[in-house]
């Protein structure tokens, strides 16, 4: 969807922005058709995986890095001894589990090779821990909250480690190669921000705006990702604690609503749109759940404003979004987004919705049916917003 949208509505060498880029698919897309990408993220591994990502690499220069890496594993004189701050860190990971990723995080810092080609070798570690399979004693840390599952054997992350270096070298090899002779010479792929209800740049800067936003509650980024967090502070800038505290400002986040729940006791104000308050009024009696959604709209249209604010007049901004379901209670996601948009003042632009498109998603694509049964059908359909900044007619002052 993401070439799509880029094919569709920009040219050779214009800016892609995707603001939540999660993964980095959009800058890769954007890459790979020859724009510059700009991606930003509020979560720090996202960003490291997206710049990774998205970055074509020397695969020679990688194929040394993972041969020394693993030279230096095999030799096994390497200190094991750190440990992370994790509360409980014996029953999240056993003690060679732990002794393991200790000592790969040594042989990361040890070899020597180019700053990009060591964020590969990071983000291969993090996804020892995020994985549907982590070598945590927790299962499925990518979908949901931590569910305890012990090892009952070593899960030797070492040689996980290795496997996974093996991969992500097929992985830039194919990227190369869709990339051709051009892949020195492509656009270099941007990190420029983290929040995407206030990036820092410039005005009327890209031709696009190409994102998925997170769902309301539907996954908690922070407790997804906060273990790797733990086994890498130093390279993502953060600690447990104020990653944790971070989490507050993740979109769709239920912590930050709650709080505000729980103090102002009564439901949340009125937002001025029609559509929107008819769905908070439907929610009267799930007031907690009510603060989610109304957070996640307000928080949705600063969102909405700052694309449209980097949008150049005439570019478009495309979202990737999906109904959801509230104690049975349907939030029409895209009809609300699309008021949200119709709200907006802008200076230098009109905001209009030209197109809503539908896909409805593979069952064996969906990620979480086992959620089905407790909370109602999630994410079956997923819609297509398009919208575009209209240049104001000349002589128009806004
Ligand atoms: C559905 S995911 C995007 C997935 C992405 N399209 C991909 O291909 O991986 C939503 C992303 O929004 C990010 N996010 C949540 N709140 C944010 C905020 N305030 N600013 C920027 N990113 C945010 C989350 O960290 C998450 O990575």
């Amino acid at each position: 969807m993401a070439r799509w949208a880029i094919d569709r509505y920009t040219d050779s060498g214009d800016v892609v922005l995707d603001p939540m880029v999660g993964s980095g698919t959009t800058m890769v897309e954007a890459v790979l058709a020859g724009r510059q990408a700009w991606g930003a993220d509020i979560d720090p591994l996202a960003r490291l995986i997206a710049q990774v990502k998205a970055t074509p690499i020397d695969p020679l220069a990688f194929a040394n890095a993972a041969q020394e890496v693993g030279r230096l594993l095999d030799n096994g004189a390497l200190d094991d001894g750190w440990r992370p701050t994790i509360a409980q860190l014996d029953r999240w990971f056993r003690s060679d589990v732990a002794s393991d990723l200790s000592a790969i995080r040594v042989a990361i810092t040890r070899v020597d090779t180019t700053p990009e080609v060591k964020s590969i070798l990071w983000v291969a570690f993090s996804s020892l821990i995020v994985a549907r399979t982590s070598v945590a004693n927790a299962r499925d840390l990518v979908h949901s909250r931590h569910h305890y599952r012990a090892w009952e054997f070593d899960p030797d992350a070492i040689g996980r480690f290795k496997g996974k270096l093996r991969q992500f070298q097929k992985l830039f090899k194919e990227y190369a190669e869709l990339l051709g002779p051009q892949s020195q010479s492509v656009p270099r792929a941007l990190i420029v921000g983290s929040d995407a209800r206030k990036l820092d740049v410039p005005s009327s800067s890209a031709q696009l705006v190409f994102t998925s936003p997170p769902y309301g509650s539907a996954l908690d980024y922070t407790r997804a990702h906060i273990f790797a967090v733990a086994w890498m502070p130093e390279v993502l800038g953060t600690d447990p604690e104020a990653y944790r505290l971070l989490g507050r400002e993740y979109v769709g986040s239920e912590r930050a609503p709650m709080n505000e729940a729980g103090r102002t006791k009564g439901v949340p104000p009125q937002t001025g749109l029609v559509e929107t308050d008819a769905v908070l009024a439907n929610l009267a009696d799930h007031r907690e759940r009510a603060w989610i959604v109304y957070r996640y709209f307000r928080d949705m249209t600063v969102v909405l404003r700052e694309a449209f604010r980097v949008v150049k007049p005439g570019g478009h901004v495309v979202l990737v979004v999906c109904p959801s379901n509230i104690r049975k209670i349907i939030i029409p996601t895209p009809d609300l987004l699309t008021e949200a948009i119709r709200s907006l003042d802008l200076s230098d632009g009109i905001p209009n919705v030209v197109g809503l498109h539908q896909r409805t998603l593979h069952e064996r694509r969906r990620v979480m049916p086992y959620l089905e049964s407790a909370f109602g059908v999630r994410m079956r359909t997923e819609y297509v917003l398009i919208a575009r900044k209209a240049p104001l007619a000349v002589g128009v002052v806004k």
